[in-house]
């Protein structure tokens, strides 16, 4: 009955995982992609995307940071997750599904999916250069522009020896599109013995409840709904245990921009503070009807001390 947070590039960095993971409610969390080329990537990279390497890996609430790696080439990514282990990452999870065309055109990402022995060529690599302990995943989505081959590609990642599977139940080609197909998660998981954690649209504790229902997945991972309902994680772990709790305030939510702002203010422009709060506002609109007047004000600021003014107000 696990509940990850998911990798999110230009989103869910150290900042967010640290805010996520206080509220409560997360077993595990998954780093932006590292881009693995041809070579070993600076380990001054792997510290910028998991700045938690620097505390055994973990965030502050305890909570561990597996470290995501994308290309494809199976030695180099072997070579490179080695190295991440030596620089204390817990786990090592593989990304099969970025869409982005520039991933996809240096043979990254979900392009991959039309490849399933290439990934069973790159896991069963990663699986040997890594110790037994360390659990090693992939990242899939259901295909690249057809879902035919989803079960060949899950089980070229149980048969390389993945110790779990994340299936975004959506081809490359739906893009986010919604509905997830949830449906194609027990597929997946009737066909599996390694756990299938379930990813796609897990937006509400009613989500969750009907994602597993469908599915039969006992683990999921949450995406957007853990930035647009930043509790989504503590109301589901309470309803785990047959209890209820009361939703966050839009108050403590803007708290939440407020203290992540002024964490960001030691090291990082103003600007880049703003394009962040903005971010996140766009997205808590789907839950809080408070945050639109709060993006409408905020937008037309240059500086985040303006914005502290505008969030305090509510
Ligand atoms: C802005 C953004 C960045 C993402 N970055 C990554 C990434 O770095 N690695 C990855 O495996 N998935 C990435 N994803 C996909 C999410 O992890 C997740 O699979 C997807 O959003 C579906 O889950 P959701 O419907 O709960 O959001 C990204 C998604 C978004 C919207």
């Amino acid at each position: 009955m696990k509940i990850l947070l998911a990798p999110m590039e230009g989103l869910i960095d150290s900042y967010l995982r640290d805010i996520l993971t206080k509220i409560g409610g997360y077993d595990g969390c998954v780093t932006e992609f590292v881009r693995v080329v041809d070579k070993i990537v600076p380990k001054k990279v792997f510290h910028r995307l998991c700045p938690e390497l620097a505390a055994t890996a973990t965030t502050a609430s305890g909570t561990p940071v597996v470290i995501q790696l994308l290309g494809s080439d199976p030695v180099v990514l072997a070579e490179n997750a080695a190295y991440a282990v030596e620089l204390g990452a817990p786990g090592i999870d593989l990304n099969f599904g970025c869409p982005s065309k520039i991933v996809n055109r240096k043979a990254g990402g979900a392009v991959l999916l039309k490849e399933p022995d290439r990934i069973f060529q790159i896991i069963s690599a990663v699986r040997a250069a890594v110790p037994c302990s360390t659990p090693v995943s992939a990242k899939i989505r259901l295909g690249f522009d057809h879902t035919d081959s989803a079960l060949e590609i899950a089980h070229a990642v149980e048969d390389a020896g993945a110790n779990y599977i994340v299936v975004h139940a959506r081809t490359k080609m739906d893009g986010y599109k919604t509905p997830a197909r949830w449906e194609w998660l027990g597929y997946i998981n009737d066909a599996l013995t390694i756990p299938v954690v379930a990813n796609g649209d897990i937006n509400s504790v009613e989500d969750y409840r009907r994602c597993l229902e469908i599915s039969g997945c006992k683990d999921v991972m949450i995406g957007r709904g853990a930035v647009s309902r930043p509790d989504l994680a503590r109301q589901i772990s309470y309803y785990q245990q047959d209890e209820s709790c009361e939703a966050m305030s839009w108050s403590d939510v803007s708290s939440l921009l407020i203290h992540m702002g002024k964490e960001m203010s030691t090291t990082v422009a103003d600007k880049i503070i703003l394009g962040r709060i903005k971010q996140w506002l766009a997205m808590l609109k789907s839950v809080y009807p408070e945050a639109q007047n709060c993006f409408d004000e905020v937008r037309r600021l240059s500086c985040f001390s303006k914005a502290i003014l505008v969030l305090e107000k509510v």
